[in-house]
């Protein structure tokens, strides 16, 4: 049997600081492009779709600025709904328990590649 390889390339990984600025990019998700963001933290990357549970908008209140100021959440700008940057799970705010969408990605050789399960493609790389 031989693994699947990586879909597609996201971002070197050295774009990625610790609980620094995320990287945008796009997904084909269920016949739709969805906008979707890659972060680092504790040394590990985790990549979601840039959708906040609360109103669908995105996160981000200036590109690639998603961790709150300690660097220990993800804020969404509109009004506040906060996740764990590990799990996208609400740690407070109006996502009510209402976490965001986790996509698979893996760190190989320098680089962070989005991994096409559960039907998840990269559509194309924001500059
Ligand atoms: S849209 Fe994100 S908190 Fe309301």
């Amino acid at each position: 049997m031989v693994a699947a390889e990586p879909e597609g390339f996201i971002c070197g990984s050295g774009q990625l600081l610790e609980r620094g600025r995320g990287v945008r990019f796009t997904v084909q998700r269920q016949g739709s492009v969805t906008p979707a963001f890659v972060i680092r933290f504790e040394g590990q990357v985790h990549a979601y779709l840039n959708v906040c549970s609360h109103r669908s908008l995105e996160l981000d209140w200036n590109e690639g600025e998603f961790f709150a100021v300690f660097g220990d959440e993800l804020l969404c700008a509109t009004h506040g709904a906060r996740y764990a940057p590990a799990s996208g799970h609400c740690v407070g705010g109006p996502c009510r328990r209402a976490g965001l969408v986790k996509l698979a990605v893996v760190e190989i050789d320098g680089g962070i590649y989005l991994d096409s399960k559960d039907d998840v493609h990269l559509a194309k790389q924001k500059e």
